[in-house]
């Protein structure tokens, strides 16, 4: 039987590879594009290392019209589409806003034309919870209903301007156009067969990559963003959800906008991705220690601005609507983020 064949843009990234690994054992073909902007050709290595075969895949720069339409000159019967191509990076967007929105958007406007101009319509889109900002308290934990926050970086309204456009051209071009935006609160970990993970350049400016950079003894110790928040024991707080459950999330938004019977009202969906469980800073090193064994050194310094106090999910809405839960209990998780670290380490 022909597989259902999947765009994957971006699918060399962190969350990328995780996903093509979670279609592929879903029984999809993965049609990955990347131009390792961000990522290494190695993951295709490792991608075939659990998959068992080579995935098709595809070099081309998505905010290139050419070469990212020449993609579906060769590959004529794809589906629908996942799109991850995307800088992320908060620090480096309000460094460089005109590289954000240059490359996040004209890749996502790129994808559309081509999407809806096949008449494949299908997209599930790589939102964030940054959309949220700084919840108020009464809203915690955040649904999809919560308001949504002016955006304090450019890669954040990078987010929130997609899903505008995402929204106003299912209403212009209704029913060759259905998208389900995913809410990433904050992935973690790496695949079990640690053949795969996240691989940050340079100083991770990410938790975790962090912590495991410096159990690993590449970073002196990890410093902590501010003891004096309005939490319980004074750092922020975050709902960190594990990257393969997160994968796994996007099969069953994939799973739902190919499955003609529910109409999805508006063209659009929104989903919050998350476990459900905020995590201090704090909490985290304790965890990490628990699972590891590793007590990791660490000091108090000053808030890094722009941080948000305290955010995590209500994932009701996809655990009920997508059949999802993110279940992996966190000591795995974490594991899991250790066993990856100590891979690429040599340890
Ligand atoms: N933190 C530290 N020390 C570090 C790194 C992080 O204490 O070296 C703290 C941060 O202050 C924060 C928490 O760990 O309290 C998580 O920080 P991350 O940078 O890992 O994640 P953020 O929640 O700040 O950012 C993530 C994504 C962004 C996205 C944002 C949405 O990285 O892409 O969620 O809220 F925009």
């Amino acid at each position: 039987m022909t597989k259902t064949k999947v765009l994957v843009t971006g699918g060399t990234g962190y969350i990328g590879a995780h996903t093509v690994v979670e279609l592929e054992n879903a029984g999809y073909e993965a049609v990955i594009v990347d131009n390792f902007s961000n990522s290494s050709r190695d993951v295709l290595d490792g991608i075939a290392r659990i998959i068992g075969r080579n995935p098709l895949f595809f070099e081309a720069d998505c905010a290139d019209y050419e070469s990212f339409a020449r993609v579906f000159e060769l590959c004529p019967d794809i589906s629908a589409a996942i799109h991850f191509a995307a800088y992320k990076a908060v620090g480096e967007s309000v460094e460089k806003p005109l590289d954000y929105y240059r490359n996040n958007l004209v890749s996502l406007l790129n994808l559309i034309d081509l999407m809806g101009r096949n008449e494949r319509g299908s997209i599930v889109f790589s939102s964030s919870c940054t959309v949220y900002g700084q919840p108020e308290r009464e809203n915690l934990p955040v649904n999809e209903t919560s308001p949504l926050q002016p955006a304090t970086s450019p890669y954040g309204n990078t987010k929130r301007v997609s899903e505008e456009i995402l929204r106003d051209c299912t209403i212009s071009y209704k029913g060759k156009i259905n998208v389900i935006a995913l809410r990433y609160f904050n992935p973690i970990g790496a695949h079990p067969s640690a053949l795969i993970g996240e691989l940050p350049r340079g100083v991770p400016q990410n938790l975790l990559p962090y912590i495991t950079q410096t159990a690993a003894g590449l970073r002196e110790r990890l410093n902590v963003f501010g003891n004096d928040y309005n939490t319980p024991d004074g750092s922020c707080i975050r709902d960190y959800i594990y990257v393969c459950d997160l994968a796994k999330a996007h099969v069953s938004a994939l799973d739902r906008l190919l499955d003609k019977s529910p109409e999805i009202p508006g063209g659009i969906e929104y989903y919050n991705l998350g476990t459900g469980v905020g995590i201090s800073v704090l909490q985290m090193l304790e965890l990490f220690k628990k699972a590891t064994g590793v007590a990791v050194p660490y000091r108090i310094v000053e808030r890094r601005p722009g941080d948000v106090e305290q955010v995590w999910a209500d994932p009701s809405k996809a655990n009920i609507e997508l059949g999802w839960k993110a279940d992996t209990p966190i000591e795995e998780v974490l594991a899991s983020a250790w066993r990856w670290e100590k891979k690429i380490r040599g340890i």
